[in-house]
């Protein structure tokens, strides 16, 4: 039998630490000597420090320094213009670097002191006056200053417009036309974000939340003038993330800075509030015009969308460009862009764009087919496209249609009555909606090593994440399956820069690019011990071809003669070897690249119940069909994809920050009154994984499937609103005020 672990629901290999407490969190690491710093926010949006009183602060026992923008100077990062991997054009923030206050909740102070609750309580005797100047933080009342969304932040691409969408929209026999509200989200992770910085002999440690490790060390190394290979940050574990952990985040250069001037090892964490001050989704209004023919064939798509960012940075995500390759159309106008405002800049959030421009794209779809009054599904199925007509390419694979077929069976959707307001359950409402979602199969350049002992365990490792979506275990099945190892001789190991390069977590590329480079380096440690196999005098295979080598367990047998055989360990012994290591980097094809696109889909049904009386919406039914190649790990995909669908249950009906325009800040910056889905809100969720085979894309065949899942979502649960009321809502959240 041969080993086969790559598509197998494998448990999580950390599971148990995780569930034991025994995995460590960036705020679990304790050292000896540590001091602790609570940093001290802004009140106003906009303006000027005039002064800082640290007295109090300072006159307390146990309390070492209170750093401003008065006594932190010399940085090289005041002369260098630095960017992170995920920073948008314009110039990043810098921390306490004046006396300038750019939005509300701007750190202006990090007290450090010898316990936490002394610095906490320090910080709250901090008194900082201010001179205030005027702002503005709604997007709605400063449409008229937008301005094109500028290139350059990793991932976005400008929207392509094809034919003469204006002309077919006019002559159409059948049209539709909508504006779309989004409102601000911040991500919220379970776990806050937290570093502990160690400056010791001339080298910094750092133990962070993040995304990407490397990110963090070129960050750390360029903005305190530190050689890049003095500064290791580790970061095993991430208790979520979903893009907030991207960019470095501010608490990692107080604790370093408090680290490098007291020479103390320093903790800085942030609060609950604090974490509403670092970027969101950003509010979004959107245009959507539609027409179709007769016989439903659409015959244009416009599609505009205005984004809110801060006055420092462009912060882009591709909102619309996915209405020019979802659908057949020859005609195509997109358009996006900015509106700068007094806040802090935006950061990518699950599915950034996408989840925003879904949305608007499939409510505007679903409005059209009533128009035609021709059902939903079929309507789509009739403008599926068979090719990227916006690059004018062929997609490496696309089982969309088997999401829509399988999702559609395993729903009932044939039972769906098509008018509105036509099913219910005494007061309840029943509504049944549909939607398609698409995202990006990227691939980044990644390195891995691999370490095989002569007790024949293997160790791989490589410097990225697993922000809780399961890269520990899928590297540990690539690996075991590539070498033809025992999982359990298998161990992945990450999140330290002192292994080797990865791209940040993010964009769901981490299972394709890494997991190529994990794949790639087992690769190139099986050809040295077929080397070793045929090279060996008292090998088995001493003067044979190493082509009918196989691998499995563990044992190296011949594919023809199964008694001929040896076990890894025998071999490496007679040939003296005592372990063998590898470094290998792999990377995306670009005649691939160039010649197809990768695209991941999805296929969302929704089923609400709304109370007539009081406009409750409940999602009572969701059936999430995915087609993104090869699934590594059925039930860790799954539960990105769950986790996807809740969110995106959250994001239509519940879920947004709310800004108060007077003092240019948000309000609910806490869990009791940011709103998300407890667990009595989530009901069925049934997920499915269409058959997807894909060589093109990668050499593993994955599409990755952490954004995917909950990018449909909102729009299928919009849709399933309307057949239910005839109320069409077209601003998320959903509340019961707009139902009604
Ligand atoms: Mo994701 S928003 O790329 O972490």
């Amino acid at each position: 039998m041969k080993t086969q672990y790559i598509g197998k629901p494998v448990s999580r290999v950390d599971g148990l630490a995780k569930v034991t407490g025994s995995a460590k969190y960036s705020a679990d690491f304790k050292v000896e000597g540590m001091l602790y710093g609570y940093i001290v926010s802004g009140s106003i949006a906009k303006g000027r420090i005039i002064s800082i009183d640290t007295s109090g602060a300072m006159s307390l026992k146990g309390v070492l320094q209170v750093f401003t923008h008065e006594n932190v100077s010399g940085l090289p990062w005041f002369s260098i213009k630095y960017k992170d991997m995920d920073a948008p054009t314009g110039s990043p923030f810098r921390p306490l670097h004046d006396d300038k206050i750019i939005y509300s909740g701007q750190p202006v102070a990090l007290v450090v002191a010898e316990t936490f609750e002394l610095a906490r309580y320090a910080a709250s005797l901090v008194h900082v006056s201010y001179q205030e100047e005027d702002f503005t933080t709604d997007l709605v009342k400063n449409m008229d200053q937008s301005y094109k969304a500028p290139v350059g932040k990793l991932g976005y691409v400008s929207p392509k417009s094809r034919g003469n969408a204006d002309e077919a929209f006019d002559q159409a026999a059948f049209k539709m036309s909508g504006s779309y509200q989004h409102g601000a989200e911040h991500h919220n992770p379970m776990e806050l974000f937290s570093t502990t910085a160690i400056w010791e002999n001339g080298k910094l440690t750092v133990y962070d939340k993040t995304q990407g490790v490397s990110n963090c060390q070129f960050y750390i190394g360029n903005v305190f003038g530190l050689a890049y290979k003095d500064v290791r940050i580790i970061s095993p574990y991430v208790g979520g993330a979903f893009g907030s952990g991207l960019r470095p985040q501010y608490q990692l250069f107080m604790a370093v800075l408090a680290a490098l001037e007291l020479k103390r090892p320093v903790k800085v964490g942030l609060t609950r509030q604090q974490m509403f001050t670092f970027g969101h989704r950003p509010v979004t209004l959107q245009q959507l015009q539609l027409s179709a023919s007769t016989d439903g064939s659409l015959e244009s798509i416009k599609h505009e969308a205005f984004s809110e960012t801060s006055r420092f940075e462009n912060y882009t995500e591709i909102i619309v460009n996915w209405s020019g390759t979802m659908y057949n159309c020859d005609n195509v106008k997109l358009k996006y862009e900015l509106v700068g405002l007094d806040m802090y800049t935006p950061v990518d959030m699950r599915a950034p764009g996408a989840v925003t421009g879904a949305h608007a794209i499939e409510s505007a779809m679903d409005e059209l087919a009533y128009e035609l009054k021709m059902d939903p599904l079929i309507f789509r199925l009739k403008n599926y496209a068979d090719e990227d007509q916006t690059e004018e390419k062929p997609f490496s694979s696309k089982e969309l249609i088997a999401c829509y077929r399988e999702g559609a069976e395993k729903f009932g959707w044939t039972k769906r009555s098509i008018g509105p307001r036509s099913m219910r359950e005494g007061n309840q409402l029943i509504g049944w909606g549909v939607a398609t979602a698409a995202w990006d199969a990227f691939q980044a350049p990644a390195r891995a090593k691999a370490l095989l002992s002569i007790d024949g365990k293997l160790i791989v490792s490589s410097g990225t994440s697993d922000i809780g979506t399961g890269t520990y275990t899928i590297m540990t099945q690539i690996a075991a399956e590539s070498l033809g190892l025992k999982i359990e001789d298998v161990t992945f190991k990450l999140g330290d820069t002192n292994m080797p390069l990865a791209p940040l977590e993010g964009g769901s590329w981490t299972a394709a690019s890494v997991g190529a480079a994990v794949k790639g380096v087992c690769e190139d440690v099986k050809k040295k011990l077929k080397k070793m196999a045929v090279k060996t005098k008292t090998s088995p295979f001493y003067d044979t071809s190493s082509k009918d080598i196989v691998f499995d367990s563990g044992i190296i047998s011949d594919v023809n003669d199964s008694s001929k055989s040896i076990s890894i360990v025998d071999l490496m012994r007679i040939a003296g070897v005592n372990s063998i290591e590898e470094t290998s980097t792999s990377g995306p094809n670009p005649i691939n690249k160039m010649k197809y696109t990768f695209n991941s889909h999805a296929a969302v049904f929704a089923e609400v119940k709304v109370d007539e009386d009081l406009g409750i919406v409940r999602v009572t039914r969701v059936v999430c069909a995915v087609a993104a190649g090869k699934i590594l790990n059925p039930k860790t995909a799954r539960s990105q994809i769950l986790g996807g669908v809740v969110w995106g249950i959250s994001k239509a009906l519940e879920e947004e920050s709310k800004m108060d325009h007077q003092y240019g800040r948000f309000m609910n910056h806490n869990l009791s009154e940011y709103h998300v889905p407890v667990n009595k809100d989530i009901n069925d969720i049934e997920v499915i994984f269409v058959e997807e085979k894909d060589d093109i894309v990668n050499p593993l065949g994955v599409k990755g499937v952490g954004e995917i899942g909950i990018i449909g979502v909102a729009g299928a649960i919009a849709n399933a609103v309307f057949h239910a009321t005839g109320v069409r809502v077209r601003n998320l959240p959903i509340t019961m005020d707009k139902v009604l």
